[in-house]
């Protein structure tokens, strides 16, 4: 077996090839020689790692950091990277195989993106999805065609090649999700079609060294063999051995973390939620006493939120914490704010302002810790995020305050949201604080329409608390993305024993998400809704009327404001 090193000369490693420039001879003679005798040959372990890693190329489908997310699932680390990264950004982790995911694009377009040289020089095995199987097959001299219909929704899938590793443990018939518009018309030379369906005789192809296409999107939930699929790329292909759990994460970042530190001092914004809480407890283990946390009562936290916070983090983990109480502060600014964006950067701007207030009087510090997650990274590095029109400008307080010149530190820089959650229960966070649902840094003040008050935030305080309290009664809260009140501006008549009441209107909110790009609202019980309309109206002083909102995510958003 030849054990060679994939080792494109640094001004080669680049090279990307368009259908402008490509040279499809060369990628003919690399077909050749991929269809050939020659072994498939792995590289060697990156220097001081034990890593492994599988490499999503983006090339701008919707579903790509789905197909990351699914991979590392399957204990395996998965970075998406733009499709023109260059190798030396890559070779570092080790790469054990690659993933082209789908794209927007048509290979046979001008400038259509296409894989770089050394994905096939490479040897290492690659799988492409959807337009990823297109380049493939336009790379190693097949041909793709427009389809003269697109091919969207379910289809079923039958495996003709049994003994594909890909399809260890399928059952021969199953369902798939497609998504496309061209087709392949004829496959490139070595390939062979190992799974059709009635209008693909091309759902799946490979070669003998180890490169497939899939014509449908394994990472979504409509193809439910999917995970199996990507699982058995991961493991049979690319040979991967599955180092990536959350208890091998909080070792490496603790190591990590005390080596970027050093005898440094680091500032943090606790807010009580899952990621800066982690961040707190994951580099509270690494350098203890050096991390000072900063917890901000700006006046629209939850009830209770401000005590359990302060709890949880200073008396049981014993940790430094400053707490500031600014909520006059806040709620003076806000008087007379109706519009839902200045609230936002008021809020936004008197963090800042509280927050380095406080900072100062710590003295020297050398690092601010956020919790910036793998999706907002890859949000600020993908070539295709498109600057889409902004619906809201989301303030996040721990992305706050850009005029610090201090170093930043961020460990959970490479996770999704639920390995942050699983890192959480690692470092042994009350179960309580590891599946909190998310909470907006404006908080309540986007929660109360038109001018936030003192007397509106108790108000909408009490509604909120009824509602936290039967949804987790019900056994609902883990399952739903987010569930509150808002306390609209509106007020109706009511009647309440022999009297008139005026009163306000309180919506209730509960959704389903996976990331709150979409959302569905749930479909909670009528009698789980029908008592906690009646606790609100019977309890709270001021609410005379509840409404449940039923629209989903587009067309409406999550927050009302
Ligand atoms: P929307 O309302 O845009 O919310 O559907 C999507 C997700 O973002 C949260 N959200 C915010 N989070 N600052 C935040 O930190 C904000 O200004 C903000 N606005 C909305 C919202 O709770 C949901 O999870």
């Amino acid at each position: 077996m030849v054990n060679e090193k994939p080792n494109p000369s640094p001004d080669e490693s680049h090279r990307i090839a368009t259908t402008d420039d490509i040279e499809v001879s060369t990628y003919l003679e690399i077909a050749r020689e991929i269809g050939g005798e020659q072994s498939v040959s792995a590289p060697e372990a990156a220097p001081g790692a034990e890593r492994e890693a599988i490499i999503v190329l983006d090339f701008g489908s919707q579903y790509n950091l789905l197909i990351a997310r699914r991979v590392r699932e399957a204990q395996v680390y998965c970075e998406l990277m733009p499709h023109d990264t260059p190798w030396e950004k890559i070779a570092p982790l080790n790469p054990r195989g690659f993933i082209l995911s789908g794209g927007p694009a048509s290979v046979y377009e001008k400038n259509a993106p296409l894989a770089p040289a050394y994905v096939y020089e490479s040897h290492l095995p690659v799988l492409g999805i959807c337009y990823g199987m297109q380049v493939i097959t336009k790379q190693l001299g097949g041909k793709v065609t427009p389809g003269t219909r697109r091919e969207y929704g379910h289809a079923v899938m039958h495996i003709s090649e049994e003994e594909s590793p890909l399809f260890s443990g399928l059952t021969e018939s199953t369902t798939v999700w497609m998504s496309h518009g061209d087709k392949i018309e004829q496959m490139p030379p070595g390939f062979e079609a190992i799974a059709y369906t009635e209008n693909s005789p091309y759902a799946v192809i490979g070669n003998k060294k180890n490169i497939y296409g899939l014509q449908f999107h394994p990472e979504v939930a409509h193809t439910p063999e999917g995970r199996n699929i990507l699982k058995n790329f991961v493991y049979k292909v690319c040979g991967c051995k599955g180092n990536w759990t959350m208890g091998n994460f909080v070792s490496e970042s603790i190591g990590r973390i005390k080596e970027q530190v050093g005898d440094g001092k680091v500032i943090n914004a606790l807010s009580g939620g899952v990621d800066s809480s982690v961040v707190a407890t994951l580099i509270h283990h690494a350098i203890g006493d050096q991390l000072t946390c900063i917890f901000v009562n700006n006046g629209l936290l939850r009830r209770e939120e401000a005590d359990r916070t302060l709890k949880v983090f200073k008396n049981n983990l014993g940790m430094n914490i400053i707490h500031v109480d600014a909520i006059d502060r806040f709620l003076n600014r806000l008087k007379g704010v109706t519009d839902p964006e200045r609230k936002r950067k008021i809020i936004g701007e008197e963090f800042i302002r509280v927050f380095e207030e406080e900072a100062d009087k710590i003295g020297k510090v050398d690092f601010l810790a956020q919790g910036t997650l793998y999706p907002d990274v890859i949000e600020s590095v993908s070539s295709f995020s498109n600057v889409s029109a902004k619906i809201k400008s989301h303030h996040n307080v721990g992305g706050l305050p850009a005029r610090m010149t201090l170093k930043l530190l961020e460990p959970l820089r490479y996770l999704f949201k639920d390995e942050v959650r699983l890192v959480g229960k690692e470092l042994g966070l009350p179960e309580e604080m590891v599946w909190r649902q998310p909470f907006p840094g404006p908080g309540l003040a986007i929660r109360c329409i038109g001018e936030v008050t003192k007397e509106k935030l108790e108000i909408l305080r009490g509604a909120d608390f009824i509602l936290m309290n039967e949804i987790k009664k019900a056994n609902l809260y883990r399952q739903l993305w987010q569930s509150f009140c808002v306390l609209t501006d509106v007020r109706s008549v009511g009647v309440m024993g022999d009297f008139r009441t005026y009163g306000y209107l309180a919506a209730v909110r509960a959704v389903t998400s996976d990331d709150a790009m979409t959302a569905d609202w749930a479909r909670l019980p009528y009698d789980l809704l029908a008592r906690i309309s009646n606790r609100i109206v019977n309890e709270v002083d001021g609410i005379n009327r509840v409404v449940y909102d039923i629209t989903s995510k587009p067309p409406s958003t999550i927050e009302w404001e």
